[in-house]
């Protein structure tokens, strides 16, 4: 039963609960790099599901494979092993560049899943302090939430899973003083997303590596939000020549169908053995299915390429007097305004058929699917312009 935007807007605030607030659009289909909402408007989606449909909507070579594997074997449980699982598994490894025997993947159906995962394996170590970044997101389970920074989406919900010592982003110094020999695990986010597209300081991730090698605790990276192809490379981590001991994976990997990874290289690999961990639906066939087709679809069409020279594109015209900064890599693109008028920016670039994302007051972040094209880049970088005055028109009519 189809209706209207607001029909459905109606039917949803009686029957969702209201975790979200209010849904910004009702959308009714996709194809490629647009959506269309139930009255039939079109937008340009340079979000992607937060970063996630890494091939656009309706991509014929996730499609196929979906409804090939499901046609074929939808769901076992791991109980059992599936030949899409096991070559998800070999091919992740081989994107770290590590071979299969020396690195280990456990498949979960979510970021805050992978993550959960790599904090339970790091109680494993025998140790339980943790040391996490100011500005972090890591998700909203108990786990993860503890080592996410802000207070909004801590403090209702503490007393959280303990012994998190939190240190400024980016800051070698800090983090030598906050690690030590009880110390299981430092997690760093390569980009920080939700932070609003912010890349660890170029050296940063190899002194975290010194740091934690010199004490004996792990290097967990989160590549939830900058892995799977979305910077330009495979990892965002790669040209910092470090090998981690944890990578965690997810949004992208499957480009829309929910799964989860956390990788653990050499002996960490080893650290969870049978009955520590489990999950009914993690990793299963459909959901392989689908990563090994995303991959694929990546490397025969030259993906990373496009998000290097898209990203570029996207980067250089946004640039504006009243753009401060812009940051990031790929198609993982932010950008500063000079006041706190990001949710009037998202707002005016829907009246224009876009669909990006406020992600702090004065801050957006574009992360479209790896498939956009330079026209349909041109196509946004043509009204950025009126969106943004429109946008501070408004906000400054509301003020006034
Ligand atoms: C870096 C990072 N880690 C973890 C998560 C949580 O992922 P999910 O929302 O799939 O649980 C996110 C989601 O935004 C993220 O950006």
């Amino acid at each position: 039963m189809a209706g209207t935007s607001q029909q459905l807007q109606r039917r949803y605030a009686d029957s969702m609960m209201n975790t979200f607030g209010p849904p910004k659009l009702v959308l009714a289909r996709g194809e490629g790099c647009y959506v269309w909402d139930a009255d039939g408007n079109r937008y340009l989606d340079l979000l992607a599901g937060i970063a996630v449909n890494a091939l656009g909507h309706a991509h014929p070579a996730l499609v196929r494979a979906v409804t090939e594997q499901l046609q074929t074997l939808g769901h076992v449980s791991n109980f059992f092993a599936t030949e899409p699982q096991v070559a998800l598994a070999e091919k992740l490894l081989s994107l770290l560049g590590v071979p299969a025997a020396d690195g280990k993947v456990f498949f979960a159906n979510s970021g805050t899943e992978a993550n959960e995962a790599a904090f339970k394996l790091t109680r494993r170590t025998g140790r339980t302090h943790l040391v996490a970044m100011d500005g972090s997101f890591h998700g909203r389970s108990m786990g993860s939430l503890a080592l996410t920074s802000k207070a909004a989406y801590r403090e209702p919900f503490e007393p959280l899973p303990g012994d998190v010592t939190f240190v400024p982003y980016g800051d070698p110094d800090a983090l030598a003083a906050a690690v030590t020999d009880r110390t299981a695990a430092v997690v760093v986010e390569p980009v920080q997303g939700e932070a609003g597209v912010v890349p660890a300081p170029e050296g940063f991730l190899a002194r975290a590596r010194d740091i934690t090698a010199r004490h004996g605790a792990l290097l967990w990276l989160d590549e939830i939000q900058s892995g799977m192809g979305r910077t330009g490379s495979w990892m965002a981590f790669e040209d910092s020549g470090v090998r981690p001991d944890i990578v965690t994976l997810a949004k992208g990997l499957a480009g829309g169908i929910p799964v989860g990874a956390m990788v653990a290289l050499g002996d960490a690999g080893t650290l969870l053995g049978p009955g520590n961990h489990g999950t009914t639906f993690g990793g299963n066939p459909v959901a392989a299915a689908a990563a090994l087709a995303v991959i694929a679809t990546i490397e025969a069409d030259g993906l990373l390429e496009n998000a290097t020279k898209v990203g570029e594109l996207l980067r250089d015209g946004v640039a504006d007097s009243r753009v401060t900064e812009v940051r990031g890599r790929g198609l993982l693109v932010g950008l500063d305004l000079d006041a706190d008028v990001a949710s009037e920016v998202a707002d005016a670039a829907m009246r224009h058929g876009v669909i990006l994302n406020a992600c702090t007051p004065n801050r957006i972040r574009l992360a479209p699917p790896l498939v956009l094209t330079t026209d349909q880049a041109s196509e946004f970088l043509e009204v950025w312009p009126r969106i943004l005055e429109e946008a501070y028109q408004g906000a400054s009519g509301r003020q006034s």
